[in-house]
């Protein structure tokens, strides 16, 4: 992990309200494993005051670069996007944990709900590069058609390719969870990877308990520092006490989590 002034390379809108941005950070580049994120401050002021934790949808180690995907929900993220190439930036990382080895055999399922399809992005393209026997079928979820930013990235590294949107207007019309259960009954699955809203990965994580199937959760939580010393982005461990999502996650197996406990 590292602090450094990277370069804005790269900042489209890619859907309504999501842009795809690339920093030129070799260092974070070089080093970086899929689920792993970075803590970006938000421009030279103060304010606001906290960075900014962003998933890494891609690193290029010969370009130097890596990317992100931004979801618009606030000042933060409003600012950061209305950023134009060439601004420098203040990046801490690549931080946290990343995705575990996947086991030797079985489908591998990638579950991915609205901006949570960044880190899956990344893990199917390791997947299909280091692992390029595993079957990787990867389920995608947003409310509209036009919500379902960098899809064909995703595709394009899947097996197989599903979508769900909360209107119908591409793919199942529903939630992408409700697609895991036939899977789940009807496949030999070595593991499932999940990263969305809380409310979706309650979803997954539920039918492969029941299926007995490994299952890790990419979470998402409010930071402040960004590697284990202010405790703001604790979530509730199974078994009593907290875990912090910024360096024992932000993947975790999901029976590590007391889903009971977590509002
Ligand atoms: C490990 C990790 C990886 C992430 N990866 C991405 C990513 O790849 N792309 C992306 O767009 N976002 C990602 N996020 C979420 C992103 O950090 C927040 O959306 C961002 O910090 C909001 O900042 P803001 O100033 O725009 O919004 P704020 O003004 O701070 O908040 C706007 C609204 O969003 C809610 N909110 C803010 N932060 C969070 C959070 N961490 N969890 C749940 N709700 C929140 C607030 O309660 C409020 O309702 C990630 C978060 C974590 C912890
Ligand atoms: S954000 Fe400070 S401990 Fe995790």
């Amino acid at each position: 992990m590292g602090q450094v002034t990277a370069e804005l390379a790269w900042n489209e809108e890619v859907a309504p309200g999501y842009h795809l941005m690339a920093l030129v950070a070799p260092e974070i580049a070089s080093a970086a494993a899929p689920g792993q994120f970075v803590h970006v401050r938000i421009g030279p002021s103060y304010d606001p005051l906290l960075r900014r934790p962003l998933s890494l949808l891609r690193a290029d180690p010969q370009a130097g670069k890596v990317w992100m995907l931004v979801k618009v929900v606030g000042r933060g993220t409003e600012l950061l996007t209305q950023m134009e190439p060439g601004m420098p930036l203040d990046v801490m990382g690549p931080l946290g944990n990343g995705f575990p080895e996947p086991p030797p055999s079985g489908d591998l399922i990638l579950v991915a709900g609205g901006v949570g399809v960044a880190p899956l992005i990344f893990w199917a393209e390791r997947l299909q590069a280091t692992y390029p026997d595993a079957n990787v079928v990867s389920l995608y979820g947003a409310a509209t058609e036009e919500a379902l930013a960098c899809w064909v990235d995703l595709a394009g590294r899947s097996d197989e390719f599903l979508v769900a949107t909360d209107d119908g207007s591409a793919g199942e019309q529903g939630l992408v969870a409700d697609l895991l259960p036939g899977y789940l009954s009807s496949r030999r699955i070595g593991a499932v990877y999940a990263c969305g809203p809380r409310a979706m990965l309650a979803a997954v994580v539920g039918p492969c308990r029941e299926a007995g199937v490994p299952c890790y959760v990419a979470m998402e939580q409010w930071m402040g520092c960004g590697v284990g010393a202010c405790l703001a982005c604790v979530v509730p461990a199974a078994g009593g006490g907290y875990v912090r999502v910024c360096t024992e996650g932000p993947v975790f197996p999901a029976e590590a989590i007391d889903w009971g406990r977590l509002t």
